[in-house]
């Protein structure tokens, strides 16, 4: 995890700078050990330390030295421990883990000054202040497939959670709209249609269609393919009327984009290719001068220790390529936007090509050679999308999968699924189809992030949209019945979190109060660490466990009402943040 600062909401970086005086003080002049705290489930503790075992193996022998294995090393962190507040036991086990309990007190009181002051005090708090997340990013006249729908979901919320931690996100659409394959629509574009200027979606009907026709005219007619291969030239020299038909049929595909993002209701700045593209050449002439790049096979190219082919920055032709651009892209992130984490989310085949752009980068001494400094590159990889068959996703008609029509058909269902428990009684058609909207989009979005997405992921509209388990249906229900104890209470929980007072006596609410308060390293793991299923987990877990106290502590009526109202408030704030950073759902608390 990189180095971030301290965040007051914090459990594992609190306990882990207890336990680094502890360390110093039980190991003096002993330099670089960190401490490693981890939460755990055990019995035990809330929370364990584990440098007994390896600081032990690094001390052993050394004259002054008197522990006799870890279990004493373990007992001497134990008592070095400074006094806290917050930890109300300590005890060692096995092979010297140091087990914590945290004090309840503590715990309740940290709770309701969430409450109070708000959950962005529980953001993460990074060293950093402007990043770059290079996401969905489609190609011009081609297909907008399922892979670009993953990028889209997941780099939206990986942009959010650095919001959310206070970073300015440059949101950008790298979209593919550059290439010689423009050359072969501009003169399909002109021959289909003289008057091209007036040319629209609509005349064109279906880009995707157009682009085929025209490759395949591409293929067979050498007379088309010859014009095609001037159009690239003229095009690039700028000819008006290349430049022309080029910005019509960029304009068509956007348009078709925008639909796409404003369901998703995902917020995206373009900064295509093509915008790089002035910035090649000096580029290029920077990294020859610095002696890195070469010929080869009349190729010029950078070579990469470790890897056996080389990054290709100029073809043999002369001309740029995907390499020469991102690396344009990048040295602009770097230099002109001044951005200080730059993040790339496409399917993991491309992990080779991005793994070579920033190898090339740290040769050219953009970046440090080490990993876990700023400025600093990650690759976001995730894995195949999958139809139910276990086969690359395919819908039943048409070869492709359009967006359009799978967004179409999570709303459809989720619809139906509203008016089967009988919301069409109770709610206008807008409020229907608003609320059908939500929860459909919610559960493709929230299928996608809850797998680790380095692995493949099976489409499956009937598991998504589950009442049952780990899905956006079931926590929003959740959410919602939270919301309606605490509105049948008919108690007021913004003037109660001021005058009330937070509990945590009975077990099942010391484990929900837990588990409330770990949001803030959790968040900050799945930020740090690029991984969107860690907040999926936790937020399913967090229902969890606010299920299991609700059926065994009696809310309403009881003698503790008032602190368990707030508990139940705060479960919804939380959930209400993952819900934002997840899946962009912005609940009210109804
Ligand atoms: N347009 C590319 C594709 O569809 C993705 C671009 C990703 N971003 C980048 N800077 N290379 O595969």
């Amino acid at each position: 995890m990189a180095a971030e600062q301290e965040n007051a909401g914090n459990l594992k970086r609190k306990l882990a700078k207890l336990f680094q005086l502890s360390l110093e003080a039980t190991v003096p002049g002993e330099p670089d050990i960190e401490p490693l705290v981890a939460a755990c489930t055990g019995k035990f503790g809330d929370y364990q330390c584990n440098n007994a075992m390896g600081l032990w193996s690094k001390i052993k022998g050394r004259p002054g030295i008197e522990f006799r294995g870890p279990p004493a090393v373990g007992q001497a962190i134990m008592k070095n421990l400074p006094q806290s507040e917050m930890i109300e036991s300590c005890s060692v086990a096995g092979p010297g883990f140091v087990n914590v309990v945290l004090s309840k007190n503590w715990m309740a009181q940290n709770i309701q000054k969430m409450l109070v002051d708000g959950i962005e005090t529980w953001a993460p708090k990074l060293s950093i202040k402007r990043a770059v997340v290079d996401f969905s990013s489609p190609n011009i006249a081609k297909e907008m497939h399922v892979g670009h729908l993953r990028s889209t979901i997941i780099g939206d919320t990986l942009a959010s959670m650095l919001e959310f931690s206070n970073v300015e996100v440059l949101r950008r659409n790298h979209v593919g709209d550059w290439g010689t394959q423009f050359g072969m629509l501009i003169e399909f574009l002109f021959e289909k249609f003289p008057n091209f200027e007036d040319v629209n979606e609509t005349a064109i009907g279906d880009l995707q269609a157009f682009y085929k026709e025209s490759k395949q005219r591409f293929d067979v007619d050498a007379e088309f393919k010859d014009r095609a291969q001037k159009a690239v030239v003229r095009l690039q020299s700028g000819e008006q009327m290349y430049r022309k038909a080029w910005t019509q049929i960029c304009d068509i595909s956007r348009r078709e984009f925008d639909q796409v993002y404003q369901r998703l209701g995902v917020h995206l700045e373009e900064k295509g290719e093509s915008f790089y593209n002035p910035y090649i050449p000096g580029v290029i002439e920077a990294l020859t001068n610095q002696g890195l790049v070469e010929e080869s096979k009349g190729a010029r190219v950078i070579f990469i220790e470790g890897i056996n082919i080389p990054l290709i920055v100029v073809k043999s032709d002369g001309g740029y390529n995907y390499a020469s651009t991102d690396m344009t892209a990048l040295w602009y992130r770097l230099n002109e936007e001044k951005a200080e984490w730059i993040i790339y989310v496409t399917d993991v085949g491309q992990q080779q090509h991005f793994d070579m752009v920033f190898k090339a980068a740290k040769r050219a001494g953009w970046l440090p050679a080490d990993d876990r400094q700023y400025p600093k590159t990650n690759h976001v990889g995730f894995g195949l999308v999958l139809g139910e068959d276990g086969k690359r996703f395919r819908t039943r008609s048409t070869e492709v999968v359009r967006l359009a029509d799978l967004l179409d058909e999570a709303k459809t269902r989720s619809k139906a699924a509203l008016i089967e428990r009988g919301k069409a009684a109770e709610w206008t058609e807008e409020e229907l189809e608003q609320t059908a909207e939500a929860v459909g989009y919610g559960a493709v979005k929230y299928a996608d992030l809850k797998n680790n997405r380095l692995t493949n992921y099976t489409f499956d509209f009937d598991q998504m949209l589950n009442d049952k388990g780990n899905t956006a249906v079931y926590l929003l229900y959740a959410h919602a019945r939270i919301c309606s104890i605490i509105r049948k209470s008919g108690k007021d929980t913004g003037e109660l979190k001021k005058t009330g007072k937070i509990v945590l006596d009975h077990a099942d609410e010391r484990v929900l109060g837990l588990h409330l308060l770990q949001f803030a390293e959790v968040v900050e793991e799945a930020c740090t660490n690029l991984l969107p299923n860690v907040l999926c987990e936790y937020l399913y877990n967090l229902s969890e466990n606010y299920t299991r106290f609700y059926s065994n502590c009696q809310v309403v009526g009881s003698a503790e009402e008032t602190s368990r109202l707030l508990l139940c408030e705060a479960t919804a704030v939380v959930m209400r943040k993952c819900f934002f950073l997840l899946v962009r759902e912005t609940l009210q608390g109804e």
